[in-house]
């Protein structure tokens, strides 16, 4: 907070997530909780209720979404999360939709840092392909510059639940990608109050 003006001056981050059974949107939770735990200011949003992309002028952009057919979620494959038990509401849009609609361009005045991650019921590193690599080239291909590599967290079944430790991996995933952030920030602050708070320079190993 700048006492001068009132002002929060955290840089902020804003994440969010599309979750059908909700394993992404509690992963999105504990992002946001480390966020914060690194002196971030986070709003977690769920993707049907979240500004269009143009629209989003803060600081980081995290983007989280279950895989769906090794990929980002498509109408028919929510329409078969609903099948096995998901709640209609959640089936609306997703994550696919929110970046590839029509206009869904960044802003060109601002550029926020992002980071992509999903749910998965496989714990393989590399392959196969997820929603995160998707979402990940998606956001590259619309000029964002991304702050982490992509990540998964994983479910023990299709319909949950998480294993165990993942809500501790989000928590320390969120903690880097501040760490990370912040570094990036305090290399180039980009005009406006949001870079007076950016000190930080410490970049984790494994943060691009
Ligand atoms: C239609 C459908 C397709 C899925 N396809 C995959 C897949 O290709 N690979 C995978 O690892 N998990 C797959 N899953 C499992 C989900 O990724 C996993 O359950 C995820 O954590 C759900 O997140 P949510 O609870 O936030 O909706 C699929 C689930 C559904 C409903």
């Amino acid at each position: 907070m700048d006492v001068s003006t009132g002002r929060d001056t955290r840089p902020s981050a804003l994440v969010v997530y599309e979750s059908h059974v909700e394993s992404t949107e509690t992963i999105a939770r504990a992002v946001g909780r480390g966020l914060v735990l690194e002196g971030m200011g986070a709003t977690v949003v769920a993707v049907g209720a979240a500004p269009p992309l143009r629209l989003v002028g803060l600081d980081l952009l995290v983007v989280g979404a279950p895989t769906h057919a090794f990929s980002l979620g498509r109408p028919r494959t929510r329409q078969d999360a609903v099948r096995q038990g998901a709640g209609s509401a959640s089936s609306a849009t997703g994550v696919r939709d929110w970046l590839t609609v029509a206009g869904a361009t960044p802003c060109p005045h601002h550029r926020p840092l992002v980071a992509m991650f999903d749910t998965r019921v496989r714990s393989t590193e590399r392959l196969p392909p997820s929603a995160a690599s998707r979402g990940a080239h998606l956001l590259r291909h619309l000029g964002f510059s991304l702050v982490a590599r992509p990540q998964g967290f994983v479910v023990e079944g299709p319909r949950g639940p998480l294993r165990r430790e993942e809500v501790g991996h989000a928590v320390a995933w969120g903690r880097g990608l501040a760490r990370a952030c912040q570094g990036r920030l305090a290399a180039a602050p980009p005009p406006g109050p949001s870079s007076v708070a950016a000190t930080t320079t410490t970049a984790a190993r494994g943060w691009s």
